[in-house]
């Protein structure tokens, strides 16, 4: 499973990339909002950090200029994902994107259906968003499990990447659902280090340690 971090902050990203455990970035417009920066700034800093896929999302509603938006995340990177909304004019630009061979994630995935017309437009990653689904007392997991089995079905290419995950047990379980990416925020990426029992042990195994006047070096 790959893990993007879900983030527009260049200082959490540039610390969190030295893990060597994140695998890509996708950013959205509340994000971007959240760093006070300029967004080509901020995508062309990104993409100069991690080498794998960088989303950025075109803010227009129509085709034509999100095509205009996309030429221009394009000029700033060879590791631009261009992420577009899941509509009518957002799945045609990706298909208008995808057939020139730009990777493109379509965002903002809520149905199974949706999750189909994004990888007949051929998306490189589709986008649900699990955190929302549960925030209005949905299971947000059972759309990872009905698209994981549509697009299996069908051997679609399309990547599922988890999105809008809001814990440690969204990542556990769209791995064992199969998904292919998640995208969490730097906080999460953080807890899934943490096991109470690890530092109980530690503690204990330090302090036996100690007790024996030995170094290692
Ligand atoms: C990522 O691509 C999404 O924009 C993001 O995960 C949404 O997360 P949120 O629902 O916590 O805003």
């Amino acid at each position: 499973m790959k893990i993007f971090l879900d983030s527009a902050d260049i200082d959490e990203i540039r610390e969190l990339n030295k893990t060597n455990f994140i695998d890509g970035v996708t950013t959205n417009p509340s994000l971007i909002a959240k760093s006070g920066r300029n967004i080509l700034e901020v995508i062309e800093e990104i993409c100069s950090i991690i080498s794998g896929p960088v989303s950025a999302e075109v803010t227009a509603t129509d085709h034509k200029t999100m095509m205009l938006e996309a030429n221009k995340f394009l000029n700033l990177a060879k590791n631009v994902t261009i992420k577009v909304p899941l509509t009518s004019d957002g799945l045609q630009t990706c298909k208008a994107l995808s057939d020139k061979g730009v990777s493109v994630n379509v965002t903002l995935c809520f149905s199974p259906s949706q999750a189909i017309l994004a990888a007949k437009a051929g998306a490189s990653f589709i986008s649900p968003f699990v955190g929302r689904l549960d925030d209005i007392g949905q299971n947000g997991l059972d759309l990872i499990y009905d698209i994981v089995e549509i697009y299996n079905n069908y051997n679609f290419k399309t990547e599922v990447l988890v999105a809008s995950v809001r814990g440690v047990h969204h990542i556990v379980e769209s791995a064992k659902i199969g998904a292919n990416v998640v995208t969490i925020p730097a906080k999460t990426f953080k807890e899934m280090y943490n096991h109470p029992l690890t530092d109980n042990g530690l503690k204990s195994f330090l302090s036996d340690w100690k007790e024996t006047g030995q170094s290692i070096l």
